[in-house]
C-alpha cells in the first residue's frame, strides 16, 4: 500500500491538496490517504472527516514515526516550511512542499541538503509551484516545444493583479510569477532590474513590484505585481518567432479566467485557441492535482530522483526564492 500523509490542515490543504490527494487515491490502486496532522486538533479532525482520512495527529513526528508514509504533503505557514521540511526529509520520507521552498537562499539550501543526506541516500523532494502544472501552462509548453523550443521565445510579459492585498510581505505570493516565467523560459534569469512603488495610503507594506531583465538564454522578461489593482488575474504574453501566445491563468475557483485560456496569434489572426473546460474543479485547473499525481507517481515508480522530479525539486526553486528575497529587501538589482 502506498501511504500518503498531509501535514498542515489549513486553507490550501482543505481547498486544493485535500481534494487533489482524494482524487488521486480514488483512481489509483493500492493507495491510501493514511493520516493528516495539524497542531490544531479541531482542524486535523475536520480535515480527516472531510476526506475520509482514518487517523489524525497533532504532532508531525508522531505521525511520521507511526505511519511511515511513502509521501508527505506539507502545507504549513511559510515561516515553518523549512524546519518542518527538514524534519520530514531527514527521516527519509519523500516530500511535496507548498511554496515558497524557503524564504531565503539559506532555507532553500538547508532543505536541499537535508534531502541529499537522507538516511538511505537522496530523498525525493518536490516544490509545489502549482502554476507550472496548470493544464493551460502545459498546453503552452507543448506549443512552444512544437515551435522549436524555448529558443523561439523572444519576450515574456507577466502580470499578477490582486484586490486589496495588504500582506506584510507580498513577495511570498509574487514568487509564483517569478518561478513561472523562469520555468517557461527554460532558463535561469541573468540580470534583473527591480522598481518599487510604495502605496502607504493602503498600508505600510503595500508596494507594487516591477521586474525587467533577461534570462540567460536571451529572452527579455517583464513582470508586474500589483496588489491593489481592482481585479484578480494573472496573465502572460509570450512572444515567439511563431507569433504571440496569450495566457490567462485559472488562479482559483470562480476567477474571471475560468479554467484557463490560451490564444495563439499569428499574422494578426487566431491560429489556435484553447479553453479549459467550463466547470473544471479549480484544484485541477490550477495545477494542484497534476503536481500531486506527478510526484506520487514518480515516487511509487522508483523515479523519485528522475529528471522530471529533479526539474521540480526544492532546489529548482532556488532562484525564485533568491529574487523574492530581493523583493522583501527592496533590492533594485539581481544578478545571477
Ligand atoms: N499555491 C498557492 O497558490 C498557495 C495559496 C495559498 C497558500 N499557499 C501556501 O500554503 C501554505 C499554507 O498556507 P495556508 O493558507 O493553508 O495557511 P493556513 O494558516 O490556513 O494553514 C496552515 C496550517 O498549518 C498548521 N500548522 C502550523 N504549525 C504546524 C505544525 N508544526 N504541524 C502541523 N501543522 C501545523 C496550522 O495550524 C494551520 O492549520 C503556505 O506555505 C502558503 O505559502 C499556497
Amino acid at each position: 500500500m502506498f501511504k500518503i500523509c498531509i501535514a498542515g490542515c489549513g486553507d490550501i490543504a482543505l481547498k486544493q491538496h485535500g481534494p487533489a490527494i482524494h482524487k488521486y487515491i480514488s483512481e489509483t490502486e493500492n493507495t491510501a490517504f493514511a493520516a493528516c496532522c495539524d497542531i490544531d486538533p479541531a482542524r486535523a479532525r475536520a480535515f480527516a472527516e472531510r476526506f475520509g482520512v482514518p487517523r489524525f495527529y497533532v504532532n508531525l513526528d508522531e505521525m511520521l514515526d507511526i505511519e511511515r508514509p511513502d509521501a508527505v504533503s506539507l502545507c504549513v505557514p511559510v515561516e515553518l516550511t523549512a524546519d518542518l521540511a527538514c524534519r520530514v526529509l531527514s527521516k527519509g520520507f519523500p516530500l511535496i512542499t507548498e511554496k515558497p521552498p524557503g524564504i531565503n537562499a539559506e532555507e532553500n539550501h538547508r532543505m536541499a541538503k537535508a534531502a541529499e543526506q537522507g538516511p538511505n541516500g537522496r530523498v525525493p523532494n518536490f516544490a509545489a509551484f502549482n502554476r507550472r502544472h496548470m493544464p493551460v501552462v502545459q498546453k503552452a509548453m507543448e506549443l512552444i516545444e512544437g515551435f522549436g523550443g524555448a529558443g523561439r521565445i523572444t519576450n515574456i510579459r507577466y502580470r499578477m493583479l490582486r484586490v486589496n492585498r495588504t500582506d506584510v510581505n507580498f513577495a511570498t505570493t509574487a514568487i509564483h510569477g517569478i518561478d513561472l516565467v523562469r520555468y517557461i523560459a527554460s532558463s535561469p534569469y541573468g540580470e534583473l532590474n527591480i522598481a518599487y512603488r510604495a502605496m502607504p495610503q493602503y498600508g505600510a507594506s503595500v508596494t507594487d513590484y516591477h521586474i525587467n531583465g533577461t534570462t540567460e538564454n536571451g529572452i527579455a522578461v517583464g513582470m508586474d505585481f500589483l496588489p491593489m489593482s481592482g481585479v484578480n488575474t494573472e496573465r502572460l504574453e509570450i512572444n515567439t518567432t511563431r507569433g504571440l501566445l496569450e495566457l490567462r491563468l485559472p488562479i482559483w475557483a470562480g476567477c474571471r479566467d475560468g479554467a484557463g485560456w490560451l490564444t495563439h496569434y499569428e499574422n494578426d489572426g487566431e491560429a489556435y485557441v484553447w479553453r479549459g473546460e467550463e466547470g473544471t474543479a479549480d484544484y485541477i485547473a490550477a495545477g494542484f492535482y497534476h503536481e500531486n499525481a506527478l510526484s506520487f507517481n514518480a515516487v511509487r515508480n522508483g523515479e523519485g530522483n528522475g529528471d522530471e522530479i529533479l526539474r521540480n525539486s526544492i532546489a529548482s526553486g532556488l532562484q525564485a526564492v533568491e529574487i523574492a528575497d530581493c523583493l522583501t529587501k527592496r533590492k533594485t538589482t539581481y544578478q545571477r
